[in-house]
């Protein structure tokens, strides 16, 4: 390969979806190439994207919550090119690290006094599977109970408590003993908690596949459920922790709630390097490594690296110095308002709802009008969830807004908005989610028209699968 890397690139432009075609996902190719994603995307700044062409996007997706500080942040940037310049002893392993003493100290700066102790991971799903573990040495009892509609990852630990069944099916026998209970709900949860089977409770005060947010009072009531059990309260903030929500921890919202595990990762990484971390209490700790022998009986071969240190501790800073939390909870604010406001006339809207700079619009058949019943009822018989296509394909299209759909067999689209977003960006994002829901209206109509072929060639791809 040549030294100079990009020209050596350069010589390869336009090559990725054959590459990706032939050597790593032929069906996401495919996907993308029938709906129109495939973009070619050359060049990321702040909350905007680039194509080949020079055409400018705004980016609400950020990677799946990962660039919350917008892409290839200068700050994050200097510090880590400052580091890649210096030969630092990385990674000895038998010795420890100042790098990850000073990002584990700032981290824990911002959660509840008692939770004092950080594990270092390099992903979400890795942050979940510690959290697991801990509680279960902790507590020395197997099951895990989790919501419907979670998601806490896709490894086999974190995926057997994911609350979809598309997730799991075909992926054979999963942990056993864990416990699903309706979100929200008290009555569920303590009916389950009360057989004294359980680690932990596992939430997400954001639901990151529906933008449910956990009602005002549940999870102090769920963490006095937990304490009368002897579980242990695990708050997944993997994708709504690091001030995406309006406060450092989602949590934080209900000053009452003191979780004996955090979870987090995406925004830590600075969109740089991948980093995820588990926040909890001393004694949860020295429960796990209870000796010298036993002292990385819970390890990982890159964790604590100082790439993704020195990423996490730039981030941590970033958010602190350019008030990344305030600026989240008032474009949220701004935002949610605004489209409630554009989506109250819109008969398909059935609700705006998350926390923050974390949230979504939701789709049910119209109450009224007898055309959009119809065109509702004929497009859900071809294919549930090819709806909210209507929305996110002239986003891009027509807006170049980049979003995606929340998730399998729903029609909430969800927004992930950098928290580094200007109200200029959100207004951008707001005519054009006018335009987008004034245009589902018009039957017959061309919205219509491309979804009803989307749904078409899906069900013909489904029938001869
Ligand atoms: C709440 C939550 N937990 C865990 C994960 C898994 O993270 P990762 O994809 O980094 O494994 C995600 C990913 O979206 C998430 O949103």
């Amino acid at each position: 390969m040549h030294t100079d890397f990009f020209s050596w690139l350069e010589q390869h432009q336009g090559r990725q979806y054959e590459l990706h075609q032939k050597h790593i996902n032929s069906s996401f190719v495919k996907m993308l190439r029938t709906i129109g994603f495939d973009k070619g995307y050359v060049r990321g700044e702040g909350p905007y994207l680039w194509d080949k062409e020079g055409n400018q996007y705004l980016d609400l997706l950020t990677g799946w919550g990962v660039f919350a500080l917008g892409r290839n942040h200068p700050k994050v940037r200097a510090i880590l090119q400052q580091l890649i310049g210096r030969d630092m002893p990385n990674l000895v392993r038998m010795d420890c690290s100042l790098l990850s003493g000073l990002a584990a100290e700032k981290l824990v700066s911002h959660a509840p006094e008692g939770l004092s102790r950080v594990f270092f991971t390099n992903s979400g799903t890795e942050t979940v599977e510690t959290a697991i573990k801990f509680a279960r040495c902790m507590t020395g009892r197997q099951g895990i109970v989790y919501c419907d509609h979670a998601f806490h990852g896709l490894t086999t630990g974190s995926l057997s408590i994911n609350g979809a069944d598309f997730f799991r099916e075909r992926f054979g026998e999963l942990m056993p003993g864990n416990q699903k209970v309706v979100f929200n709900d008290l009555e569920s949860l303590e009916q389950t908690l009360s057989r004294k089977e359980a680690a932990a409770f596992i939430v997400e005060p954001v639901q990151g596949k529906s933008c449910e947010v956990v009602k005002d009072g549940y999870l102090a009531e769920a963490q006095r459920l937990c304490r009368k059990y002897g579980t242990l309260l695990v708050v997944d903030e993997v994708q709504c922790g690091l001030g995406r929500t309006g406060k450092w921890f989602c949590f934080q919202h209900w000053p009452e709630v003191e979780p004996d595990i955090i979870c987090c990762a995406k925004a830590l990484s600075g969109g740089y390097v991948p980093v995820g971390a588990v926040i909890t209490r001393p004694k949860i700790m020295d429960c796990v490594f209870n000796s010298m022998e036993r002292c990385v009986v819970h390890s990982n071969t890159f964790g604590q690296n100082d790439m993704a240190m020195a990423a996490a501790l730039a981030s941590l800073h970033v958010i602190e110095e350019d008030k990344l939390v305030e600026n989240a909870a008032e474009m949220g604010q701004y935002a949610m308002t605004r489209l409630r406001e554009i989506g109250s006339s819109c008969p398909f809207v059935s609700e705006v709802r998350g926390k923050g700079l974390m949230f979504g619009i939701d789709f049910a058949r119209p109450k009224s009008s007898l055309k959009l019943k119809m065109a509702w009822d004929m497009l859900h018989k071809m294919n549930f969830g090819v709806f909210g296509q209507m929305i996110i394909i002239p986003l891009l299209q027509k807006h170049r807004i980049l979003t995606q759909v929340a998730g399998f067999h729903t029609e909430v689209i969800k927004f992930l908005p950098p928290m580094t977003v200007c109200k200029e960006d959100m207004d951008w994002f707001l005519s054009a989610m006018a335009d987008v829901l004034e245009d589902t209206q018009r039957i017959p109509g061309a919205a219509w028209n491309t979804v009803a072929g989307l749904a078409k060639r899906a069900m013909t791809a489904t029938v001869a699968g």
